[in-house]
């Protein structure tokens, strides 16, 4: 799991027929040197199962995508107190045995909420291997379409215009670091008199309160700052939202599409307010790697660039817009 979060290349995702027959087999036999060291006391069978299952977690883990590493490091946070429990029971120590089961528990509820608010199951994340497949999925009929892009100073001048602003701020943001030039943004344009707030997608970003660690640490209001399910019915009367390296979170496919491979995913619904700017750096997928509908539509302005570079100067063109 750390291979894959620093991208190492020893740690590509291994795929193949062989795979699953391997880990069943690595797991059949971890569990018959585990049985014969119980009955037997044989120490040789303790080393064997050691090795099989450090090579078991190994192979268990090496066919699963490098994206959904946070629940797999959560899912291994969570069988590591289980150990921490186990052997406290072994060595009657109570203190092991409350730890191991509070890291168990917490990791497993983790685990549980990130894979729910993916719409996936643990088993599908575990043993389904998503990305490659997920491309094929979506309605995509070949035809070319069209999209319009604007520039920094035509979206700050549509924000600082506007009553209502609701910024959306997506895994692109925390890639850029543009966490300060969007809080910038935010008192500038409360300045202005615009009403501004955060919607925060559950999944939005890599793991869990992403986007809530990242505002929090450029100091943006918690009051400011809300969930999926408070803000949802407030698009409609919303003038602008502002799509800040977001992608799969605000994809209309996962209410529209019966075939994508995110249907069902609750999202943010930013197609019902009136205009809606994106910031992004190319037409490129995010983590599901499905196209996204909201990109085309009319209402919606692209605007290409790297996210703090954008909102910076969208910063620059409100200050200096003689307002
Ligand atoms: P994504 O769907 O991954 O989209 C992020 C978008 O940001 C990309 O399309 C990318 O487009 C853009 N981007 C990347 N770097 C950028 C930069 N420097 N400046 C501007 N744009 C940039 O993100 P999301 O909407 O936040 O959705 C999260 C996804 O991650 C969901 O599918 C979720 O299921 C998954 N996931 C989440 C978690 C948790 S717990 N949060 C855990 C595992 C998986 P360009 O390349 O064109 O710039």
């Amino acid at each position: 799991a750390f291979g894959k979060l620093a991208a190492k290349s020893w740690a590509k995702t291994v795929n193949g027929g062989w795979v699953k027959p391997v880990q069943a087999l690595l797991f059949i036999a971890m569990l018959g040197f585990g049985a014969v060291y119980f009955i037997t006391d044989s120490l040789t069978a303790f080393y064997i199962m050691t090795v099989l299952a450090i090579a078991f977690g190994w192979m268990w883990i090496a066919p699963i995508g490098g994206g959904d590493m946070p629940v797999v490091v959560s899912l291994l946070n969570s069988f590591s107190g289980w150990a921490a429990a186990g052997i406290g029971f072994t060595l009657g120590n109570s203190m092991l045995i409350i730890a191991g089961s509070l890291v168990g528990s917490s990791g497993a509820i983790l685990s549980y909420i990130m894979c729910k608010a993916m719409n996936r199951s643990l088993i599908n994340v575990l043993f389904g291997g998503m990305g490659s497949a997920a491309v094929a999925g979506g309605a995509d009929d070949g035809a070319p379409k069209t999209y319009k892009s604007g520039s920094a100073e035509d979206a700050g001048f549509l924000m600082s215009n506007a009553s209502d602003v609701i910024i959306v701020p997506g895994y692109g943001m925390a890639q850029g670091r543009a966490q300060n030039a969007v809080k910038e943004l935010y008192e500038l344009l409360k300045e202005e008199g615009v009403n501004v707030r955060f919607a925060i997608h559950p999944v939005a970003g890599r793991m869990p309160g992403h986007m809530n660690v990242l505002l929090a640490e450029a100091d943006v209001p918690y009051d400011d700052i809300l969930e999926m399910d408070e803000i949802n019915s407030d698009f409609p009367s919303t003038d602008v939202v502002l799509v800040i390296g977001a992608n799969d979170v605000v994809n209309p496919s996962a209410k529209d599409d019966p075939t994508s491979p995110i249907f069902g995913m609750p999202i943010l619904e930013v197609t019902k307010a009136q205009t809606v700017m994106v910031i992004k750096r190319s037409m490129s997928t995010g983590y599901a790697g499905l196209d996204n509908s909201l990109f085309y539509m009319d209402k919606t302005m692209m605007i290409f660039g790297d996210a703090k570079k954008m909102v910076e100067e969208m910063v620059r063109s409100i200050n200096g817009g003689g307002h």
